[in-house]
This record gives C-alpha cells, structure tokens and sequence, in this order.
C-alpha cells in the first residue's frame, strides 16, 4: 500500500472512530454498590439489591429468585433514597407492600421483568406439522442456591443458579451491573450505559428431552398503570460487534404524558451454545408477538411485593416468548449449554452505531472514486505546468 494511501485509510479510520464515539451513549457514571438480603441474615433466600447513586438520582436494581426470577426497576430522583423490605411480609403468601422505597416521593419511575417459564418443544420427524411440547419448566418451582457464594463486589456481577427439576443441570441468571456506559468483551458485545444492567440466561446440562429439542423463554413485564410497552425492532448492516447478527430487538415503554421517563428491556437475536461465545457456535432467536391485553401474572415473585395485589389483573403486563435456535434445534444437544444476554436500563435504549471498520469501508468506497478524480485532475495540471515550464526556456 503506498504511504498516501495508507495515510488516507488512517484519517478515515480516525473520523470512523470519532463519529462512532461520539455517537456512543455518554452520561455520568454512577456509583454502585451490591447488597444481598438487606436486613435478613438468611441465606435461604435470594434477594440482591444494586444501588446506583448519580448526581441527584439513585436507580435501584431488586433482583430476587424469591418466587419467580424478577428485577425491579425503580428511578428515585433523590441521591439518599433507600430501600426497605419486610421480610416477614415478603415471605408471607400476602407480600404486597413489602418491598418500598422511602421516600416515596422519591420515585419517578418503576418496572419490572419476571422470567416465569422456559418451553422445550420438537417437531417429531421432518413431516409432523405439530410441535410437541414437554413438560414445562416453571421458574418459581426451582430451587435456587444461595447468590451469597457468587457475589463479585468489584466485577458487579452475582449469579442465580436454579436447579431441581434436571439432574445435574441448572438453569441460570446472572447479572452484572454497569457503573459507566461502554462495550461488553464477550459476546454479544452489547453496548451499555450506566443507566442499565445486564442478565445473562444460561442453560448448562439440562437434559434435553429429545435429539432436537428447542427452548423458549417466557418474559413478562410490568409497565406501571397508564404506560404501555412496545416492541421495536432495530436492523442494521453492519454486524462488527455481533458478527452474523443484523437484528437488535427491544421492548420500550411508552411514557405517560405527565413524565418523560420510560425504560428497555433489549436484546441481540443471538443466543451463544458454548461457554466462550463466537461466531462458530452462534445460535439464531426469534422473539414471539407481545402479549398484551389478556395477559395474566399467575404465581409469585416481587413484583407483587412491590407493585401490590392488582399486579394480577392489572393491564399494565406485556409478556413475550423467545425461542433459541433453528428449525433442526440441533445445537443444544451438542454441548448441553446456552446463553442468550439482555440489557435493561432507565431513559432510551443505547443504540449501535455503525462501528470504526464499517465507517472506513464506507468512506473508502465512497471516496475512492472521489480521491481518483482529484488526485487526477491534480496529475493532469501538473503536467500542464510542467510541460509549460519545459517550454518557458525555449521562449
Ligand atoms: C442537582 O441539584 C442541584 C440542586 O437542586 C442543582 O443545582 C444541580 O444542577 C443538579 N445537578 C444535576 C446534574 O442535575
Ligand atoms: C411487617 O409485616 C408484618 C406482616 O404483614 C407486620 O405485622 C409488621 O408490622 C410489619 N413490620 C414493619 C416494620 O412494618
Ligand atoms: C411423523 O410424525 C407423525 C406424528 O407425529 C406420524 O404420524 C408420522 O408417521 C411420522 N412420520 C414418519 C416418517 O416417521
Ligand atoms: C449426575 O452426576 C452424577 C455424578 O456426577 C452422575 O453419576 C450422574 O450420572 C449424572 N446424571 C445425569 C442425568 O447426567
Ligand atoms: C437420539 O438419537 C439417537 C441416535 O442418534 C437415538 O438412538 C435416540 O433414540 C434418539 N433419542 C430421541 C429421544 O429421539
Ligand atoms: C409462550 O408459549 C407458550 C406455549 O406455546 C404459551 O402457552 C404461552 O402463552 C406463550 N406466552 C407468550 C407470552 O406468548
């Protein structure tokens, strides 16, 4: 490559770099801190709150295993709101109200994800038309072990392990929180802010109960009353962060016309079947139509503890199926596992921007033509000049 040329593709990758930078979500980090079962000294049930204190805001993250799998979500405008629980309450089979923020003035905003079911379905040989469906897993009937040996303080992360109704196999949430916004390593490399945190639903040694059984993980969420969810479906070409992946699905909440706050819950359509993600072992989820209207809450969770009885028959609920893998659902036999991650955070959901290699590639496509014809153009008039002064002295 010659130097000018390698020049142009360095100034171009640096442009790449800045646009795609400054694009990326910004806003001021948070300071977080982790605490397991506050004001309990069990450690036979599971419930891990995040504080993430801003400047004059604290989002606090409740993630329990008590009942269903569940993650509150509350923006308090206040730097030293706190958190109560009463755990008599909260282990009663009346636990509303025992989950509160004080002050509770404080709290602008609130929402909630449960993961209650996970499906497994097989088409019985290529002609049967019908899935057949096996008993389900439900959530709220695992056992879960205690978070308390799986807490990292420092990495932010702490791990929900269900076990029970497999031999040997578990299922799992594990969550990490964000004090600045940037890049997750691993893949899918989702792209965070300190406004959100991630979960990570893992299926490691479940059995499956056929040679090409498929999962499918019911979501179901709470949108406090008058707000509605909606699925956004965000496409793009350019997949180097993700690579075979061109679909970023997400379920955002409409605001009420007296707040401007609203949340997401998202995620790339890519689950990953081994415990190092890559391309190779990448795995295609589709999501299912949102469930709104008719949608009931059945069992227990915290959300019930935060948002109180009416969660049950309340209209706020919009509920969604994701399915991982294909038509043969061949991939989960092969090594047993499976991973598929999601972002949830307050304010609007970070959104990818075309990335450095993609930008230079572009511009070097687009611009070729545009530097050929300049660099041309510049050729032929330095030839003109030259060849008039290699005339001058004759003159
Ligand atoms: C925080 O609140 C104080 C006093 O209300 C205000 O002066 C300041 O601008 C606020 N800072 C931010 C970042 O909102
Ligand atoms: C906790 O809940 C129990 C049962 O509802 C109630 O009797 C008790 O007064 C509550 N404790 C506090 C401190 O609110
Ligand atoms: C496929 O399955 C259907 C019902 O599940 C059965 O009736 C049919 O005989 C099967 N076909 C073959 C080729 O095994
Ligand atoms: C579970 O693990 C035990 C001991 O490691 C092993 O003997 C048993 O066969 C395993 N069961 C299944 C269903 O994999
Ligand atoms: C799975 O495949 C193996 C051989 O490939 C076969 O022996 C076994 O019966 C199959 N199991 C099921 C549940 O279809
Ligand atoms: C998910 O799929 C199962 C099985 O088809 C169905 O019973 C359930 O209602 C679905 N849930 C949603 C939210 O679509």
């Amino acid at each position: 490559m010659p130097p000018s040329r390698r020049l142009l593709l360095a100034g171009l990758w640096l442009l790449g770099s800045l646009c795609s930078a400054r694009a990326a979500p910004g806003g001021s980090g948070r300071r977080v801190t982790l605490h397991y079962n506050p004001g309990s000294n069990s450690s036979s049930v599971n419930l891990l709150h995040v504080r993430a204190v801003g400047q004059n805001d604290t989002l606090h993250y409740v993630w329990s295993s008590i009942g269903a799998p569940t993650v509150l979500l509350l923006y308090t405008r206040s730097e030293s709101s706190t958190l109560h629980v009463n755990w008599t309450k909260l282990l009663s089979a009346a636990p509303a109200g025992a989950i509160w923020i004080e002050p509770a003035g404080s709290v602008v905003y609130s929402t909630a994800v449960i993961f209650t079911k996970v499906f497994e379905y097989s088409r019985a040989n290529a002609s049967a038309q019908e899935e057949q469906f096996y008993p389900t897993y439900d959530l709220a009937a695992l056992s879960w072990r205690s978070l308390n040996g799986t807490l990292n303080h420092t990495a932010l992360t702490a791990k929900f392990q269900g076990v029970g109704a497999f031999p040997n196999g578990t299922i799992s949430f594990q969550v990490t929180a964000y004090e600045q916004s940037g890049r997750d390593s691993s893949l899918p490399r989702l792209l965070h802010t300190a406004n959100s945190s991630k979960v990570e639903f893992i299926m490691e040694k479940v059995a499956p109960r056929s040679n090409s059984s498929r999962f499918m993980l019911e979501v179901v969420t709470v949108e406090e009353t008058g707000g509605r969810k909606r699925l956004q479906s965000v496409r793009s070409i350019d997949d180097e962060y993700t690579p075979a992946i061109f679909e970023m699905a997400q379920l955002v909440s409409e605001p009420r016309n007296d707040t401007t706050s609203s949340s997401f819950f998202q995620w790339k359509t890519a689950a990953y079947g081994d415990k190092v993600a890559s391309r190779e072992n990448a795995i295609h989820c589709h999501y299912h139509s949102l469930q709104m209207a008719s949608w009931r809450l059945l069992g227990p969770s915290i959300a019930h503890a935060y948002f109180g009885a009416g969660l049950g028959h309340g209209e706020s609920l919009a509920a969604i199926n994701i399915t991982f893998g294909g038509e043969d659902g061949k991939f989960y036999a092969e090594k047993n596992y499976l991973s598929w991650s999601a972002l949830l955070g307050f304010g609007t959901p970070p959104e990818d921007s075309f990335s450095p290699l993609v930008i230079t590639i572009m511009a070097v496509a687009l611009g070729t033509p545009v530097v050929l014809l300049l660099v041309g153009g510049l050729v032929v008039l330095l030839a003109r000049r030259k060849r008039y002064s290699e005339y001058e002295p004759i003159n």
